[in-house]
């Protein structure tokens, strides 16, 4: 098996050409790591949170080094959509990377009108409904930690584009499962999940809270099978495209979430410790499906087999 091996995904309409995408916040507007990393390489590039205007952020400091991950809260520092369009979206064309735009609104309208100057733009293959960012008051949290605030922002979206639209998950609730089904039910193509989970750090010496907006988001490695038992209960309540993320570090990472349910996944925080990453992780995947005779890794996707642990599950 090889040349016939095929890695290209489907998120609704949208065709990937691999399952690997990065993440938002983690690989700027793409642009800047366009001299590292060849972007038509990858499934797609998910640009950092756009406002409809600009945004300074959060003071520093803003992120820290946690145990097997980091918290940040950044605070969605962005350039808006109108100087991302005329300013990053060019190049990224140029560069023939699938362009998935996370937007964030501080109302419904706001989500609403960035949806509506980006299906005006060529070049944007989907939209990424950030309702999950935990670092701000009003960054999406008002409408991805409620069910009715989720359905009403993806209907009200729904109804103005039709780029592929991604409601982007918050970890932050008891019932992940619920909030993909509001998002299925209001017309979502697929969901992502998960965002950052909210926490926090302290420096006993001095007492104060290790980064200027006092509580952050947890990303990396520390999170991931959390995220993963999340990708699994969401699929089976949804019959969508679900795009799995949360402390992918190696093709392993991204397989595991694709056999618990994930049709492509994200990578975010391992990106800053190695920007080489990708390659790496699309010759993983291409060696996993050699080595267990899978020509197309769609095929891996909500694999999971539970015989074993059901029977340990029955007998205790
Ligand atoms: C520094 C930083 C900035 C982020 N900014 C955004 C953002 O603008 N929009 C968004 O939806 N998620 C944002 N995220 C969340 C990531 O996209 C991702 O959901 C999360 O970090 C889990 O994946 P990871 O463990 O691979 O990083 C950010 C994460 C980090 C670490």
């Amino acid at each position: 098996m090889g040349a016939e091996m095929d890695l290209s995904v489907r998120i609704g309409a949208l065709t990937l050409k691999n399952p690997l995408i990065a993440a938002s916040g983690c690989f700027g507007y793409g642009v800047e790591y366009a001299d590292l990393v060849d972007l038509a390489s990858l499934g797609g590039v998910a640009v950092k949170g756009l406002f409809l205007a600009e945004r300074e952020g959060h003071p520093s400091p803003r992120i820290v080094e946690t145990p097997a991950g980091m918290l940040n809260a950044i605070g969605l520092q962005g350039i808006g959509v109108r100087r991302f369009i005329f300013e990053k979206l060019p190049e990224l064309r140029a560069r023939r990377a699938t362009v998935i735009v996370n937007i964030c609104g501080s109302t419904l309208d706001e989500y609403v009108e960035i949806s509506r100057i980006l299906s005006d733009a060529e070049g944007v293959a989907a939209i990424e409904l950030n309702i999950s960012c935990p670092n701000i008051k009003e960054g999406g949290m008002q409408f991805g930690c409620s069910l009715t605030g989720t359905f009403d922002v993806v209907s009200a979206v729904r109804k103005v584009t039709r780029l592929p639209l991604i409601p982007k998950l918050t970890p932050n609730v008891t019932d992940v499962a619920s909030f993909a089904r509001a998002s299925a039910d209001a017309g979502a193509d697929a969901v992502s999940l998960v965002n950052t989970f909210l926490a926090m750090a302290i420096d006993v010496e001095t007492r104060r809270p290790k980064i200027s907006n006092v509580v952050g988001g947890l990303s990396g490695p520390a999170i991931r099978p959390i995220a993963v038992r999340m990708v699994y209960e969401c699929r089976q309540a949804v019959k969508i495209p679900i795009i799995g993320m949360g402390g992918i570090t190696d093709a392993r990472d991204a397989i595991e979430f694709m056999i618990a349910g994930a049709t492509a996944v994200q990578v975010g925080t391992a990106n800053f410790v190695d920007p080489f990453i990708w390659p790496k992780l699309i010759d993983g995947i291409s060696d996993y499906m050699r080595r267990h005779q899978i020509a197309r890794v769609a095929d891996l996707v909500g694999t999971l087999d539970t015989a074993a642990g059901d029977k340990e599950w029955t007998a205790s």
